[in-house]
Order: C-alpha cells, then structure tokens, then sequence
C-alpha cells in the first residue's frame, strides 16, 4: 500500500461571502487571531505526516506565495531590533516547502483537483479544504482520515453530521455500516441536496484521502451544481469503482466559509490562547453594548 505523503489545499476561490476584504486579500490571509487560515490548514497536514503539500491558487493570490516565503527585509528589520519572537513565527511558515499551480478559470472544486494530476503522479493523496478548520490537539483530523486509510486501503472522506438545515451546504453520504461504528462503507453521494432529498446528515467537512483514479474520472466530470465541475460527483463515481469510506472524525470543526463561523473561530481560539485567553474571557463576561 501507498503511503500518504502529499495532500492538495485548493485556494483559488474569490471568497464572496468576505466581500469587501477579499477584494485585495485572499481569504486564505484572513486571520484567526494573528495567524492566517491557511496556516492551521497546512500545520494539520504537516502534524499528520504530510510531506509535500500543493497549494492550487488564481488570480489575486500571491499573498499565500509571499506567506510561505522567506522576508529579507522585515527579517532584518526584526533581527537589528532583537525581536527574536517575532522573527521565529515569520520564518516557522518559510520552512515549509510548498508547491504551486494556477487554476486558470474558476470551474469548481473538482476542476481545481483535477490541477493536482501531475502532483499526486499516481499516488493516493490527501485534501484539505481551506473553508473547514478542525481543532483537534490530541490526533488531527486528516491523520484520523489517514489511520482509516491505512487500515482500509481505500479512499476515506472526512465527515460529520449536520443539522437538517445545513445539508443542502454541503456533499452528503450515503453509506453502510462497517465494523467500525465511525466508520461506513459509501455506496453514493449528492452535492449540497435540498434537505428533503438528503440521503442522510452526514456531510463531507473538507478533509479527503483519495486514490488517484479520480483523475480519469474527473476529466471526464460533466459540469454538475452550479454549473461547476463537482468533487462530489466523481467521488460518487469512484465510490463505485472501489472501495471508499465516510469516518466520522472527532475534533471541533469550523465553518469559515460562514461569516458566523469565522467569528465562532475567533472567539474560540483566542480563547484558548495563554497569552490572551483569561484576559479575553473576562471582557467577554463584562461585554455590555451602549
Ligand atoms: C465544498 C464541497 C462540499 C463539501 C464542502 C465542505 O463545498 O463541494 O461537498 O461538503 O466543501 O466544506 P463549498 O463549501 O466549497 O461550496
């Protein structure tokens, strides 16, 4: 069996939903507390094992380029001054090594994947999407998918139930038990379904191992919801081709994709923060609005 070593973060989304920020910033560079959403992406792959990691960009994202790179001029800046600290966390994010493709027009997730073809070279691959953040400090989210693989040998997606309301936002899973209680065996699945024709609650939340067939098969993805080249629908593909598993995984998830969200996220990790948390926690309690 393949070791899993790569994973793909597609990133060229123009991120509407933050409009007026994402007009000049990727939303990727959004940050929680100090550090940008990208960055929790790419260090829960690096925890879970990772070795290579692609990230698919467009236009108006050489901010995420710039992040992962080396900064001469505030290196030295920072150095001259003995902020050592600060420099630590700049160059933490320059020694990851990074890959890069351009998706060159917007045709969805499964087109942005499909850019990932020469870099996963025929190898199973993992995906993170950068809309799902999962905070898990004991096993990553993308190692637990990882465990499932390696036990299984087959594609694994990262799922966990949703309320009623929220299944028509996302690729739900249609699947039989195993001898795994968090684990079944997926037999279809339906891009974003109106919620009276969901198969069930369980919803893919932007973690992926994939096998590499799926590329054959994405070439060939019709155009599918929203006129755009769905994941969903060539993993529905793969699921009948070979074997692939939904795993409920444990770990806080957060919906960044959703301005509520996004705020949840802030909320919630800062006040998980030594430096900030006590003292965020008693504003919070005092918090009176005029
Ligand atoms: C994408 C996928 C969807 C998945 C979701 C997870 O949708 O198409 O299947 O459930 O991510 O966040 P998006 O949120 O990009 O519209």
């Amino acid at each position: 069996m393949k070791r899993i070593r790569k994973a793909v973060i597609p990133a060229a989304g123009f991120g509407t939903r933050f409009l007026p920020a994402t007009k000049a910033t990727p939303k990727e560079m959004l940050p929680i507390v100090d550090t940008p959403t990208i960055q929790y992406i790419v260090q829960e792959a690096l925890d879970s094992g990772i070795e290579e990691i692609l990230i698919v960009s467009g236009h108006g994202k050489r901010a995420i380029e710039s992040y992962f790179d080396s900064a001469p001029r505030l290196e030295a800046e920072l150095r001259k001054k003995g902020k050592f600290e600060q420099l630590k966390l700049i160059n933490q994010s320059a020694a990851i090594q990074v890959f890069y493709i351009r998706q060159r027009e917007m045709r969805g997730l499964g087109d942005a994947i499909l850019c990932a073809k020469a870099f996963a070279d025929d190898e199973p691959f993992a995906v993170l999407l950068g809309d799902d953040v999962v905070y898990n400090p004991y096993r990553p989210a993308l190692r637990q998918l990882m465990d499932v693989y390696e036990k299984t040998g087959g594609s694994v997606l990262g799922c966990q139930t949703v309320p009623e309301d929220k299944v028509s936002s996302y690729g739900i899973v249609k699947g039989v038990p195993t001898d795994d209680p968090k684990c079944l065996r997926v037999e279809s699945m339906v891009e974003k379904p109106a919620a009276k024709d969901a198969p069930s609650h369980l919803a893919v939340l932007g973690r992926y191992i994939i096998m590499p067939e799926i590329f054959e098969i994405l070439e060939h993805t019709a155009p599918g919801k929203g006129g755009e080249v769905q994941l969903t629908d060539a993993l529905c593909a793969l699921a009948k081709q070979q074997p692939m598993y939904a795993y409920d995984f444990d770990g806080r998830r957060y919906d960044l994709g959703d301005k509520l969200g996004f705020l949840q996220a802030t909320v919630e990790f800062a006040l998980r923060r030594e430096d900030l948390g006590a003292k965020f926690s008693e504003y919070l309690k005092t918090l009176k609005l005029d």
